[in-house]
């Protein structure tokens, strides 16, 4: 059951009244678990209490360029895994393409490579995908580009492609963003957002990733923040105009559509 700490109810007042028009947006691998994707660091269930087998250095070693440069087998023995497949989008993103439709969205940073934002039909002009995506990818090493199928086909085998250069021989990434790697050249620009809305809500992340992690610190002080999430994350609690909802997301979009009298909108919505 979600336990709610602080004011959901006065945040829903403000949607309904208009007073709230602005909502920026922060999710995390927690808004996709319920499609069957587990998340990096909830215990047992988290990736990274997973890993043991692969004998990494450390758990994020997976994602880092400097270890992928040389060692790039661990990443494609999960990568089919994490790999969305015909993976439906959870009632969370739908909330989120609710508020979209609504013209309540400001924008939604995800750190997610799901895509599971598009497939819930949150136009995608209003998203940026901070940690990158599966639809291209080239060489780590000479950048040449690589072939859709081919990559396709590596993953769902779970061996390693390399650059088709002979002379290159370095092995293939996606276009996600390892630990190392700079993020989109938009996300510098794309931070001011934060600033403009009067609503920051943030849900299933842990908030333990830079830059991202900073975001909510950049909502303006008096704006409410609300965290909905299994546990608390950041800095949450430390302003008095924070809420949490600590709970499974799902539980916690369907009490506030409640709140707001869009639940048969939001279900409704999510069917489709
Ligand atoms: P984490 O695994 O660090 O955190 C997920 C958060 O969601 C945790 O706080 C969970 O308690 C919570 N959670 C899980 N399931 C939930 C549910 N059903 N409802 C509500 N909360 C839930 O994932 P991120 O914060 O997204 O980056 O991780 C950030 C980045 O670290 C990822 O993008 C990835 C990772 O390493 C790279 O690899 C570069």
């Amino acid at each position: 059951s979600t336990s709610t700490q602080g004011d959901i109810e006065s945040i829903a007042d403000n949607i309904k009244n208009g007073h709230i028009s602005r909502i920026v947006v922060l999710t995390g691998a927690g808004i996709s678990t319920s499609a069957g994707i587990p998340d990096f660091r909830s215990p047992t269930t988290g990736l990274y209490d997973k890993l043991a087998p692969l004998k990494l250095p450390y758990p994020e070693a997976i994602f880092h360029i400097s270890y992928f440069s040389h060692s790039p087998e661990p990443f494609y023995a999960i990568a089919r895994a994490r790999h969305p497949g015909n993976l439906k989008p959870t009632i969370s993103h739908a909330f989120l393409a609710l508020l979209a439709k609504k013209g309540l969205l400001h924008y939604l940073f995800t750190q997610n490579i799901d895509g599971l934002e598009e497939d819930a039909g949150i136009p995608t002009d209003k998203v940026l995908w901070a940690h990158g995506n599966w639809k291209s990818q080239h060489c780590w090493k000479c950048k040449t580009e690589y072939p859709d199928d081919l990559m396709k086909r590596a993953i769902h085998n779970g061996e390693v492609p390399y650059c088709l250069k002979a002379e290159c021989g370095g092995a293939i990434k996606p276009n996600v963003v390892f630990f190392g790697q700079s993020l989109p050249k938009e996300f510098d620009e794309k931070e001011k957002v934060v600033g403009q809305g009067d609503l920051m809500l943030v849900m299933g992340t842990s908030l333990k990733v830079a830059p991202c992690s900073t975001l909510p610190r950049l909502a303006n002080k008096g704006v409410p923040r609300l965290l909905i999430n299994m546990e608390k994350a950041g800095d949450f609690g430390n302003r008095k105009e924070d809420v949490c909802m600590l709970g499974p997301c799902d539980d916690g979009v369907r009490r506030l559509a409640d709140l707001l009298g869009w639940r048969d909108e939001l279900e409704t919505l999510w069917k489709d």
